[in-house]
This record gives C-alpha cells, sequence and structure tokens, in this order.
C-alpha cells in the first residue's frame, strides 16, 4: 500500500542540481524544476549511473555517464543513449516538508 512519506525539508533542496534522497533502499532524485518539485528513482534507465551526479538545468538531467537525458518534468528519455523513460515518484509540498508518494 502507498502513503505520502516525508522525503526532504523544503529548505534543502537544491536549486542548481539534482537532491539525492534515500528512502530505505530506494535511491531517489528530487528536481527543482521550471514546472514545479518532482521526483524520480535516480539510477539511470540506461546503466549503473546515479542522476543525481548528472547535471541539471533547470528541466533536464543529464547522465554524467554517457551523457543520456532526460526531462525531469516528464521522465522522458529525450537523448541517445536514454531511451526507456525515467520512473517517476509523485511529489508533494506539505508545509515545509516535501512528500513522495511510494
Ligand atoms: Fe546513463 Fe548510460 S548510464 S546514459
Amino acid at each position: 500500500e502507498k502513503s505520502w512519506q516525508d522525503a526532504l525539508p523544503l529548505t534543502d533542496l537544491l536549486k542548481a542540481d539534482a537532491t539525492p534522497v534515500t528512502l530505505g533502499t530506494r535511491e531517489i532524485a528530487i528536481f527543482d524544476t521550471s514546472d514545479g518539485i518532482t521526483a524520480a528513482y535516480a539510477r539511470c534507465t540506461h546503466g549503473a549511473a546515479n542522476l543525481c551526479d548528472g547535471y541539471f538545468n533547470g528541466t533536464h538531467i543529464e547522465c554524467p555517464l554517457h551523457q543520456g537525458l532526460f526531462d525531469a518534468r516528464t521522465g522522458a528519455a529525450n537523448a541517445a543513449p536514454a531511451r526507456v523513460p525515467l520512473r517517476m515518484i509523485e511529489a508533494r509540498v506539505q508545509g515545509e516538508m516535501i512528500q513522495l508518494f511510494l
């Protein structure tokens, strides 16, 4: 059964980078995008990279390993070798806390 879980205080959200969060065994990336706060499983869908180590420009995250590009707002894979979309996680802000639906 999924539920909303506290993930990150809003004040800890990075602006110019993906913010890494670990919940249990899940490695998650939270993004402060131009369309609001989004979250995804942090592992690249192409290989073994953690996207939190990549380059984030406010809309897209570039994988640090082979420069695959994902839209951090939708999870869409936008440039090879990334082909499979990111697994997004529903996110919301409650008071001063970012919560994820997991
Ligand atoms: Fe991310 Fe290859 S591991 S593009």
